[in-house]
Formats: C-alpha cells, structure tokens, sequence
C-alpha cells in the first residue's frame, strides 16, 4: 500500500494571497495537503504573517544581489534545494516566487514543482504578464497553472488554465483582482489532483484522471 502524498512546501516572495488561497482550501477540507514549509526569499514578504498566522513552519532565505557569475548564487540554491529536501516533500508549489532558480535545483524535484502564472500561456510569459497583455491590446488573458521544469520557468507542461476577459477600461489594478479570483480557485484544484495522483503527463500534455469536464 502506498501512503497518500500530501507533503508541500510552498514558496513565496509577497503577498501570498495563493498560498492563503491554499491553508483556506485546507481548513475547509476541500484540499487534502499538508504545507510542511513556506519558503520566502525576501524578509519582508507579508506572505509570511499568512502562514506563520496559520501556524505553519517558515524558513526565510533571503536573497542577495549577485554580480553575473557569482559562484555564491548556485550556492544559495542548492542551500535551498537541501533544506527543502530535508522536510521529505511530494510536491513543490511556487505561488508568486521571484527567483530563476538553477537546473541543479529543479533537478532534484523534477515532476514534484508546479508554478501559477497569470495569462494564458505561452502568450505574455515573463515577469510583467499584466501589464503586457493590457500594453498589447489583448481582448483575453487568464490564468495558467503548469509544472516547472528544468531549462526555463514558464514553459512547461500545463495543467489547468482558464480564461478572464480584459475590459476596455482595466487597469493593472481591475485586472489583476479578477485574475486573482481565478487564482485562488484553480490553484488549490491543481494541487488537489497532484497529490491525488490524477495528473498524468503525456509529454507536453497533463491528461486529468476521472475527469468529467
Ligand atoms: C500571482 O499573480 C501569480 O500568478 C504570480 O505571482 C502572483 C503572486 O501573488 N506568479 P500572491 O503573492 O500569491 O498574492
């Protein structure tokens, strides 16, 4: 008999309003996980006052600014990756991280890390999606839940995405409160089917086990 998957560890570097998204869905039950670990890199991240409200571990590894090549860099993420390690992870789960972490970290949890971008990808990739798509003229964005793979952050493998129509008069701000309602329900779900064992990949595609929609 295999035992449940249910330990993640959740990284943030703000707001953390999916990793509330997250605890929520697991106080009401609707989500059956276990964050053993939130990880920020910044002190600051009001993320944090989240989850040490709910009562759950922290570990703040917060980031340098390093010159381009700096060996302290790699350092810091394979520190990372061995902390992370050590709390016996099922899935890894980045809910607004800001760091490009190196292959030798997203190695070690190959198939265990998904990460939630807002837009429809891979249009607006990237660190601005945002503002981009409104920039752009978009008439439609949305929300994309996808594994992170090794190589490049926003290119893997998409599990849930759901599209939010742009108004004529959005701003970052309109727009950005809709995308984050989407958020909020679509990343708990991706979770759920994760550590229920429902998501199967089939190279770039994520067939979802049992479902009916
Ligand atoms: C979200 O919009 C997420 O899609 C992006 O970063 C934002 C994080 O927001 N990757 P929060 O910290 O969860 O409030």
């Amino acid at each position: 008999m295999t035992l449940p998957s249910t330990r993640v560890v959740v990284l943030i570097s703000g707001e953390g309003t999916n990793l509330q998204a997250l605890i929520d869905a697991m106080q009401h039950r609707s989500l059956l996980a276990d964050i053993v670990l939130v990880v920020s890199n910044r002190v600051t991240a009001p993320g944090l006052d989240r989850a040490r409200s709910a009562g759950l571990a922290t570990h703040i590894a917060a980031r340098k600014r390093w010159a381009p090549g700096d060996p302290a860099r790699l350092a810091y993420d394979i520190r990372l990756a061995d902390t992370i390690s050590n709390v016996r992870p099922d899935l890894l789960v980045f809910a607004g991280w800001m760091h490009v972490l190196a292959d030798a970290f997203l190695e070690r949890f190959q198939g265990r890390m998904m990460n939630i971008h807002p837009s429809l990808l891979p249009a607006f990739p990237g660190r601005s999606p945002i503002p981009d798509a409104l920039a752009y003229g978009a008439r439609v964005t949305g929300v994309t839940v996808h594994f992170v793979d090794p190589g490049a952050f926003d290119t893997g493998a998409i599990i849930l995405q759901e599209a939010v129509e742009i108004d004529q008069d959005d701003t970052d701000e309109t727009l950005l409160a809709r995308l984050h309602a989407v958020e909020h329900r679509l990343y708990p779900r991706a979770v759920g089917l994760f550590l229920a064992n429902r998501l199967v990949r089939q190279g770039r595609r994520v067939h979802i086990r049992g479902a009916t929609d």
